[in-house]
């Protein structure tokens, strides 16, 4: 099944369940590999993403099993770390088995997760990071080679907040000798999560959730039972779908209160938007509203993977819209496919483009060329008069459980061929 059919123009309705995070679920997975007990990590989102990192887990040694709510880790015969293959590749989120395999092996072989389509994608921070921890890397044919005759604590003042470079020094620091102190931290909901699995293991881990964090090092962990958050990503996703097409809709289990920007934003497109005991719900007339200047920025700003999302609702938002990608320096490569079906969306530059919101996209053959793109697409094909085939949706599998299932629990007519 690799192209999407819509036939957009239908106001969505009714209610639909958020999966489980997908950056919640793969830090806290490439987690269990440090301790040599059973852990049982619920509500892991049933993803090409997940799946790819399961069988990475396999690789080194882990036995993983799916149960009825989630995932049965036990890492107990992990060994040395040797990760080949194509599951590293194109997957950036093995990244973030550097720091754990570093802790609990000493060593670490990957190949070099690249760039990608959204940007550059350098791991310097990573490296760097990890080598005042007292890791080494070599680097030859594409594979990144790590080691360490014992990790110790540091103090890592990262220049700028990424959030896989925060998860992989917190899952070194872990294991350090000593503490490591962090400022200038990612402060994402999914490091957060991956903080309380590792406390729920026995870590001693202070600041979650804000910019410096310690993390204690030498405590043996244990296995432990987890709850992966809901999609926040997801539930934003769903939710400009709303305010592109119309309609009334809850978003149960949405996390408002890690969604604040994303909440704004919607009332500022004209939408109606309340938390409920279970989630988010919200109203809004299929006519957006353009909005003078959007910019992406670190958490608890408005986040980059719901850029793509919310150009796609600008596109018809009769007006002058201008978005600000300030994360990644090549994340509007949606915009040539919005404009095949009648948007009028112009670059400035690697990080601007204005919209010029029109009163109707149409329906169009457009190609997904990764993740969020794709889920924008969709969008913009539930807004569009007439038929729209996104092809290229493997890389919409890669974070979205079942686009289709859930838009169609809320009215829209697409499927998957
Ligand atoms: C995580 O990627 C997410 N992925 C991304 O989601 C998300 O867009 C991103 O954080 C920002 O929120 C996962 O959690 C699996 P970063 P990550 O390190 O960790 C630069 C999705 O759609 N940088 O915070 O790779 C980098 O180039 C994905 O679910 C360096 O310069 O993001 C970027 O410009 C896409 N050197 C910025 O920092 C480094 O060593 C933010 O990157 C690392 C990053």
């Amino acid at each position: 099944m690799d192209s999407i059919h819509i036939q957009g123009g239908i106001a969505l309705q009714g209610q639909v369940r958020i999966q489980g995070s997908k950056n919640a679920a793969l830090p806290v997975l490439a987690a269990t590999l440090l301790t040599v007990e059973q852990s049982y990590i619920r509500n892991c989102p049933r993803i090409a993403d997940v799946h790819a990192m399961v069988s990475l887990l396999r690789k080194l040694g882990c036995l993983v099993t799916w149960r009825e709510e989630g995932l049965q880790v036990d890492s107990s015969q992990v060994c040395r770390g040797a990760m080949r293959g194509e599951a590293v590749k194109g997957m950036r989120s093995s990244l973030c088995l550097l720091g754990a395999l570093l802790g609990r092996c000493g060593e670490a072989l990957l190949e070099h997760p690249g760039g990608c389509v959204i940007g550059e994608r350098p791991i310097d921070l990573h490296l760097w990071a990890l080598e005042q921890m007292g890791a080494r890397f070599s680097e030859e044919k594409g594979m990144i080679q790590g080691r360490t005759e014992g990790l110790h604590g540091a103090r890592i003042a990262l220049p700028m907040p990424s959030v896989g470079a925060t998860e992989n020094i917190i899952l070194a620091g872990v294991m350090a000798e000593g503490d490591t102190h962090i400022t200038g931290a990612a402060r994402e909901p999914e490091i957060t999560a991956l903080c309380r699995y590792l406390q729920n293991c026995g870590a001693v881990i202070e600041g979650a959730g804000t910019d410096h964090l310690l993390v204690r090092g030498g405590n043996n962990l244990y296995g432990a039972e987890f709850t992966v958050p809901s999609d926040r990503i997801v539930a934003g996703t769903y939710l400009m779908a709303c305010i592109g097409a119309g309609g009334c809709v809850h978003l149960e289990g949405a996390p408002a209160d890690e969604m604040g920007a994303v909440l704004r934003t919607a009332s500022q497109m004209g939408a109606s938007c309340w938390p409920t005991e279970e989630g988010i719900c919200i109203q809004a007339s299929g006519c957006p509203k353009p909005v003078e200047r959007l910019s992406t920025l670190p958490y608890p700003g408005f986040p980059t993977d719901l850029q793509s999302a919310a150009l796609a609702v600008l596109a018809g938002a009769e007006g002058r819209s201008v978005v600000e990608e300030r994360i990644f320096e090549n994340r509007f490569r949606v915009a040539v496919e919005l404009n095949r079906m009648g948007a009028c969306i112009q670059q400035l530059d690697a990080h601007t483009v204005v919209v010029r919101g029109v009163r109707q996209l149409h329906g169009a053959e457009v190609a997904a060329r990764e993740l969020r793109g794709g889920a924008a697409l969709v969008i913009a094909g539930l807004m569009a008069q007439g038929k729209t085939r996104v092809t290229g949706c493997q890389y919409i599998y890669r974070g979205y459980e079942n686009i289709c299932r859930d838009l169609r629990e809320l009215g829209a007519r697409i499927v998957s061929v």
